[in-house]
């Protein structure tokens, strides 16, 4: 069925200039953009949309990245979005990401992974409307 994700291309993809290239790769492999700004994230902002991790060791320095430049947020919507966006962005580490995918390509290391993309449908839904308000969708 077609469904929707949510996707940032974080701080690291964003300073080294690889917003376009990104956002190529998301429209070739057929992702419809329902929404699209950049922005950058709060310490608040990152301490919420990320706290489900916040006893994970790497908590601080994840807030610490995801704050420290303006990110890309977007909504995309697709048949099967969140299984076919986390096929195309690759493994978390990218170290172990397939070849031709987003982090592959543009991920520098397991924090600074270049992209993000939603693990469910409910938590796209969440993500989505934590950036986006209604009227920003499309
Ligand atoms: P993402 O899956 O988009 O959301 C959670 C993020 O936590 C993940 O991307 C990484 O950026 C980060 N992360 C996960 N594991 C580690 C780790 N071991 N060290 C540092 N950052 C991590």
């Amino acid at each position: 069925a077609t469904n929707r994700t949510f996707t940032m291309i974080k701080p690291d993809a964003v300073e080294n200039g690889h917003i376009g290239a990104i956002l190529e790769k998301i429209n070739a492999a057929g992702f419809r953009i329902v929404a699209l700004k950049q922005t950058q994230m709060t310490t608040r902002d990152a301490e919420a949309f990320y706290a489900i991790h916040s006893e994970r060791p790497f908590f601080g320095e994840l807030v610490e990245f995801m704050t420290r430049g303006p990110i890309v947020a977007a909504i995309l919507e697709k048949d099967n979005a969140v299984e076919d966006f986390r096929t195309l962005i690759g493994a978390t580490n990218p170290a172990e990401a397939a070849e031709g995918t987003i982090r592959k390509l543009y991920a520098t290391s397991i924090g600074e992974n270049a992209v993000h993309g939603s693990d469910s449908d409910e938590n796209a839904a969440i993500e989505g409307a934590f950036h986006f308000s209604g009227r920003e969708q499309f």
